[in-house]
């Protein structure tokens, strides 16, 4: 009996080494083609899919990096379990079409008597850049670096790590990185939990209540729309997470484009969670709507 047609799914083109990525894209790029790049640690879930998806969308040829970054680590953090799962990620992206996997080894990101980090301050000080000190630099000098290897014409960013995008933004202003930057909205598992590499590490009693962070934004979000003090509502969301037993990093609502603290209610807000769940730390925010 004949057989449906069903196209292939044609293999990316696995690349370790900058040098070559980096002439394979300016090749593409010189005969007119647009190049979307989405730079990941691999432990693809469906977050990182749908930034390839909207790369694919907007772009001519896609390139998907997996490299698990040690510099955004600290000593006591998880580098050595971070997920690392290289043949799956690879047939992920193949199946959304990337044109290429760009998997290098350390040393060619950091070569030997490696010396210079990029070191952002502004929007990298508060949050995250307090409780992990060095993490933020780790992130810009890799994506730095990234995008010399990869010089794409548009870079995709989850907005899960919405204080991670204000830092790649600066950092691509402030040297004039000449690629944009997309920030793709968070996907989020039924219950609302933001798809990270992370959840991985829950136990099943830590997962369910691992939506009390996407919970205790939606009791911002009402306080907001409800007219409440910004203090009030971040008391109330601290509250939350620590019934459902998060141990609370921070809860707050601040300006969505400095994370500074709003001096005028009616500007654009971010509410920010990060709290600990046994061993494992998790990160959450939403924009909150304009007030009048
Ligand atoms: O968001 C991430 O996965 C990482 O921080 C990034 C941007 C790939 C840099 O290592």
């Amino acid at each position: 009996m004949p057989q449906p047609a069903v196209s292939p799914v044609a293999k990316p083109i696995i690349v370790t080494d900058p040098i070559a990525i980096r002439e394979q894209v300016r090749a593409a790029q010189a005969r007119g083609r647009r190049v979307g790049f989405v730079p990941t640690m691999g432990a693809l879930h469906e977050g990182h899919t749908s930034l390839v998806d909207r790369a694919a969308c907007e772009c001519d040829d896609v390139a998907v990096s997996i490299f698990v970054n040690p510099t955004q680590f600290g000593p006591s953090e998880d580098f050595s379990r971070y997920p690392r799962s290289l043949e799956s990620d690879i047939a992920a992206v193949a199946e959304r079409g990337a044109r290429w996997v760009f998997a290098p080894e350390a040393e060619s990101i950091y070569p030997p008597g490696w010396a210079t980090r990029v070191e952002v301050e502004g929007p990298a000080r508060r949050f995250e850049g307090e409780i992990r000190p060095g993490h933020f630099s780790g992130v810009a000098t890799v994506v730095c670096r990234l995008l010399l290897a990869v010089p794409a014409d548009e870079a995709y960013f989850g907005a899960k790590d919405w204080q991670q995008t204000l830092v790649i933004r600066r950092m691509v202003r402030d040297l004039g990185v000449p690629t944009g930057i997309t920030v793709c909205p968070t996907v989020r598992e039924p219950d609302g939990l933001a798809m990270s590499s992370r959840n991985a590490y829950l136990t099943a009693a830590e997962r369910s209540r691992a939506c009390g962070l996407f919970e205790s934004l939606r009791l911002a979000e009402q306080g907001w729309l409800a007219g409440e003090t910004v203090a009030v509502i971040e008391r109330a969301m601290a509250h939350h997470l620590a019934e459902r037993g998060v141990t609370v990093d921070y809860a707050a609502i601040v300006d969505r484009d400095t994370l500074d603290p709003l001096t005028d209610e009616t500007s654009p807000a971010v509410a920010l969670v990060a709290g600990r769940l046994g061993m494992t730390r998790l990160i959450d925010n939403i924009l909150l709507p304009l007030r009048r």
